[in-house]
């Protein structure tokens, strides 16, 4: 009733935790058992360690909450020689999430992880900065992207998902030279840009001065956003902001998508994951639907026949 396919990866549901928000797994181990959502996706890991950005680094606002994280972690390396062994075989799928901040560092990433058996999928942060283009995201331009995935696939035979950014001009574009490249699907959407202010002080509220909007205030664009690319490419669309509940995830696949993920919906219910996929089957049984699959894409939109 809940398995679904993205490429050749069979998921045993279609609920996924979204990249940054479980760690590396370890860290949230006591509180999600890992083996529950379809896939564990892992917080970014770059080529060489980073130490991530000052204090403080999250802020709640209306909605939701603003992060300016910074990426820290240990680098490709020390990933796979020190986290690696603690976490693989521990979650139904492992899904590693990594970014370069040069163009030349995805595939030397991609070429240390190779054909390592245990990691299912790789999904590209394209999200992060490209400092030689002046810190603007490599999602800025299908050019780059396409680039991208070509140099990450000529590295690794690992299945690759395209994480798209809401603020990319033509982000339907972004999803198709994806496709074209070679992505088994395109998941979003990340963050979207934005600050919060404390006008005593006449400071922003967080350490590095913007931050990403995340949680149910992002959850309209999300779904509209999942609506667009849907449309445009035939690889699997992976539905991504401010998914709470068992309904939220049916409305994305209504939406077009064929599984999403969950972020921050963990840090106001450590438990979120677990209640979400439990109550899936009831909400279809309700709706007399059969699979979970057969939602995908089904949205009527007023005057299509
Ligand atoms: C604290 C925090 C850290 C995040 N870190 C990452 C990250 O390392 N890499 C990434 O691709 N996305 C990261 N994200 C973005 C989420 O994976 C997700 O795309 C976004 O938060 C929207 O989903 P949500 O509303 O369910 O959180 C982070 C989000 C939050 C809240």
């Amino acid at each position: 009733m809940l398995d679904v396919r993205i490429g050749p990866i069979e998921l045993k549901n279609p609920v996924i935790s979204a990249s940054g928000c479980y760690g590396q797994a370890l860290e949230s181990e006591a509180f999600v058992d890992a083996h529950v959502p379809g896939a564990l996706l892992l917080k970014t890991i770059t080529l060489h360690p980073r130490a991530g950005n000052p204090p403080p680094r999250i802020v709640e606002v209306a909605g939701g909450i603003l992060n300016s994280i910074g990426l820290p972690n240990k680098g490709i390396e020390r990933w796979l020689t020190e986290t690696f062994p603690k976490v693989r075989g521990h979650a139904s799928k492992l899904f590693l999430n990594i970014a370069g901040e040069r163009t030349d560092e995805w595939p030397k990433i991609a070429a240390r992880i190779g054909a390592t058996p245990g990691i299912d999928a790789l999904e590209l942060n394209i999200s992060c900065p490209n400092v030689e283009q002046g810190g603007l995201p490599f999602a800025r331009d299908p050019e780059t992207v396409a680039r991208l995935v070509r140099v990450v696939k000529n590295e690794t035979p690992i299945p690759l998902i395209v994480k798209l950014a809401p603020e990319s001009p033509d982000i339907g574009g972004i999803a198709l030279a994806a496709q074209e490249n070679g992505a088994t699907a395109v998941s979003l959407i990340n963050t979207i840009r934005a600050m919060a202010v404390d006008w005593r002080s006449r400071k922003p509220k967080l350490g590095y001065g913007f931050g990403g909007l995340s949680g149910p205030a992002v959850k309209p664009v999300a779904l509209r956003l999942v609506h667009e690319v849907a449309r445009r490419v035939k690889i699997p669309v992976i539905g991504i902001g401010g998914i709470a509940t068992a309904d939220d995830v049916l409305e994305f696949l209504v939406a077009g998508a064929t599984a999403v993920q969950v972020g921050t919906a963990a840090f106001r219910d450590p438990r979120a994951l677990a209640t979400i996929v439990d109550d899936l089957p009831k909400l279809l049984r309700d709706a007399e639907v059969a699979h979970v699959r057969d939602l995908t894409g089904t949205l009527r939109m007023p005057g299509a026949r």
